[in-house]
């Protein structure tokens, strides 16, 4: 079970004035249409497409040491967010998996076709356009590497392509004889974490990838619909900044796939909440400061999960409860998600949860929750800038 405590929020006859708007909004979302197949679990991914990924997964495991997801922004977070969440802190997974394409460091990928030298490796690319120049550098180069290590046939058996399923130059690649899986074309990357593009990567980790669907199918609409209301009141008193605040580490990319998640699906037409992520109690002596004492445009909500039989943990716990009452002695609201289990299921209810929410508020602020004109206006002066050079 998720427990929702919205009571710094609750304002019961300003949450009945939304009840016309969120009836159309509901109606939308379960009419489906352009950009909506996230909506119906079913149309994340078929049985088929699962026992594929459960296959393929099984094959990574066996015939790899090093396992190198290339990806950035919805095409690694929700993978990232949920193997941090469910791995142990130290010995992580075998294969041991690592993260590429995130960003244009040539140190990091030095290192990394360094440190691969002597792995024995399997990629998966994954990158809906084919296009994300991060992606394609990185996978180019990684590549190339490969080519050095293995012979054309183990090459074939070494390079996974995750992409659209006509479009683009994976595409292309992939339909010369590598393993692929398509990208349902009507879900963005920050909604596809329970498509083909997060459950590869999180079924290689050992995760059960059954069970964080089956919890995406139980999330709890109601809360979701009342959580994205109470996020549109408190906009409109000028709360412009939303902290999720996590008292458990492994929680870190969870936060991190929420700012992907609200900050592309809200922030456009100049309106939105600003996402932002405070791993406590780490943070608390640093910008907690801000929090208690700063311009009063925050309100924060609280990701919490109670890890049993620990005294550091009901230490955790008490601070979770005492900053909540500080913060609301200050004027920053708090809601409070408690999770019952740090579990497949539990994770899989919060992110079908999170989606609804978010895609919720984009309609409450009367814009396109699915489209991310900003993202694509620096890749394309990107690419503009790397053609002059050519
Ligand atoms: O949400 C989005 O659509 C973006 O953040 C993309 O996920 C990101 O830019 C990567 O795009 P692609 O998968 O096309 O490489």
């Amino acid at each position: 079970m998720l427990n929702f405590d919205f009571n710094t929020y609750q304002k019961p006859k300003k949450l009945k004035k939304y009840n016309k708007e969120i009836f159309k909004i509901k109606e939308t979302l379960k009419n489906g249409g352009e950009m909506l197949d996230w909506y119906n679990i079913d149309n994340c991914i078929s049985y088929e497409e699962v026992n594929k990924i459960k296959t393929i997964s099984e094959y990574i495991k066996n015939n790899c040491e090093l396992f190198i997801v290339v990806g950035i922004g919805g095409s690694f977070l929700g993978a990232k967010a949920i193997i941090n969440a469910l791995t142990p802190y130290f010995n992580k997974t075998n294969p041991e998996i690592i993260f590429a394409g995130t960003s244009l460091s040539g140190t990091y990928l030095d290192d990394l076709l360094n440190y691969m030298q002597n792995k024995q490796t399997i990629i998966n690319v994954i990158s809906k356009s084919g296009t994300t120049l991060e992606t394609i550098e990185t996978f180019t180069q990684l590549f190339q590497k490969m080519k050095q290590k293995y012979n054309d046939e183990e090459l074939k058996q070494r390079i996974i392509i995750t992409t659209d399923e006509k479009e683009g130059k994976l595409r292309i690649l992939a339909n010369s004889g590598f393993t692929s899986f398509n990208i349902p074309r009507q879900i963005g990357g920050r909604y596809s974490v329970l498509t083909t593009v997060g459950l590869l990567p999180i079924a290689v980790s050992g995760i059960n990838i059954d069970n964080l669907l089956e919890g995406a199918k139980n999330y709890n609409q109601d809360k979701a619909f009342e959580y994205a209301i109470i996020r549109d009141i408190l906009y409109k008193k000028k709360k412009f900044i939303e902290i999720f605040s996590i008292y458990e580490p492994k929680l870190q990319y969870f936060g991190d796939w929420l700012k992907q998640l609200f900050g592309e699906t809200q922030g456009k037409n100049k309106k939105g909440i600003f996402p932002s992520l405070s791993i406590n109690t780490r943070d608390l002596h640093s910008l907690g400061q801000f929090y208690q004492d700063g311009n009063p445009i925050i309100f924060e909500t609280v990701i919490n999960y109670k890890t049993k039989n620990n005294k550091l943990e009901e230490l955790n716990q008490i601070a979770v409860d005492k900053v909540a009452e500080a913060h609301f002695m200050a004027g920053c609201e708090s809601n409070i998600i408690t999770l019952d289990e740090l579990d497949e299921l539990h994770l899989g209810m919060l992110i079908h949860f999170f989606e609804v929410a978010a895609a919720t508020g984009g309609y409450l602020l009367h814009v396109n929750p699915f489209d991310q004109p900003g993202v694509n206006t620096y890749k394309d002066l990107l690419k503009k800038e790397l053609k002059k050079g050519n």
